[in-house]
């Protein structure tokens, strides 16, 4: 069953992200898309289990949206795609022969303490840059420069210039991002176990959109991308199977306060908890979003 809410701007779909993409989306009618699925890693989505039988089945899987991504981005479009680094190589290779990939992408985070002990711990995800042309695609550098670590702190002025003029402090960033994972504390947590930072997401709806663009999420989670996409005038379309995590797009993205007579609140932060339990729920959060210690 597929379900639709929406406004002006933002759309948003309750059901099965292949099934969605197949009958709702028309081909070459989006901007830019962004695909956060389930990793087969064993996490637990609401009522949604994220293990397949087997490898092959799981990529099977990811090929099929992968096409109907490929078939609904806009010539001039851009995708991006994250998977575990175990499944990557697979998605690497096929799209490959689909689509230009223009960077590899590391996200890299640091962990909370609890790490594998017997080998090294997984402290990244990969995401791929492609797009459909790469001759005419759309990356907003300006928009996404950070400050340089090297030659600007001691402020190094240009001599070969007719006027001398300090370096520039700002660059376009590299192909590895060091985010923080989205913790309990922070203002922007919801009640999910995967949640992309909305620095990350940022970075991505600037560099490769334009304010009125509209910008797809097939599994929207927490519906980050859908609200960055408002807060920076993009439009969204976002789909997600779990009834639970709808609730929060419903709220984030179209702003309602109510859905089927329950109150749509953000998740209760209690400040005032001692620093033990605290310490505790890192812990806890930890061993979920380090899932089975890949990811
Ligand atoms: C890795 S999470 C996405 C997290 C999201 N990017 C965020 O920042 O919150 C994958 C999401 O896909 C949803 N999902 C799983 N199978 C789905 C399907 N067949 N169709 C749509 N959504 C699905 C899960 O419920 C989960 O919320």
């Amino acid at each position: 069953m597929v379900e639709q809410f929406k406004d002006r701007s933002h759309t948003i779909y309750h059901g099965d992200a292949l099934e969605i993409l197949t009958k709702e989306i028309n081909s070459e009618s989006v901007d830019l898309i962004f695909i956060d699925p389930p990793y087969n890693i064993g996490k637990q989505f609401s009522n949604f289990y994220d293990k397949w039988e087997s490898e092959q089945d799981y990529i099977k899987w990811a090929y099929q949206w992968l096409n109907e991504c490929i078939r609904v981005l806009k010539p001039n479009g851009t995708l991006y795609v994250m998977t575990s680094t175990q499944a990557m190589p697979y998605f690497d290779i096929y799209l490959r022969e689909k689509i230009v990939i223009l960077s590899r992408i590391i996200w890299h985070y640091d962990s909370s303490g609890v790490q594998a002990t017997k080998y090294y711990g997984s402290l990244y995800e990969p995401i791929l840059h492609c797009v459909k042309d790469k001759n005419n695609y759309i990356f907003n550098s300006d928009d996404i420069k950070v400050e340089a670590k090297t030659g600007a702190q001691r402020k190094l002025i240009d001599y070969r210039k007719s006027i001398p003029t300090q370096y520039n402090t700002e660059k376009v960033p590299g192909n590895v991002w060091y985010f923080p994972r989205v913790r309990y504390r922070m203002k922007e947590y919801e009640n999910h176990p995967s949640q992309k930072p909305e620095s990350l997401i940022e970075r991505i709806i600037l560099a490769s959109s334009n304010e009125g663009y509209s910008v797809l999420d097939p599994f929207a989670g927490t519906f980050t991308v859908a609200a960055i996409a408002k807060k920076l005038g993009r439009s969204s379309i976002s789909i997600e199977s779990q009834k639970e995590y709808l609730k929060i797009g419903l709220r984030r993205v179209l702003g309602w306060q109510e859905y089927q007579g329950e109150k749509l609140v953000s998740v209760p932060k209690n400040n005032t908890r001692s620093h033990k339990i605290s310490q505790k729920l890192d812990i806890i959060q930890g061993n979920l979003f380090n899932g089975d210690s890949t990811a």
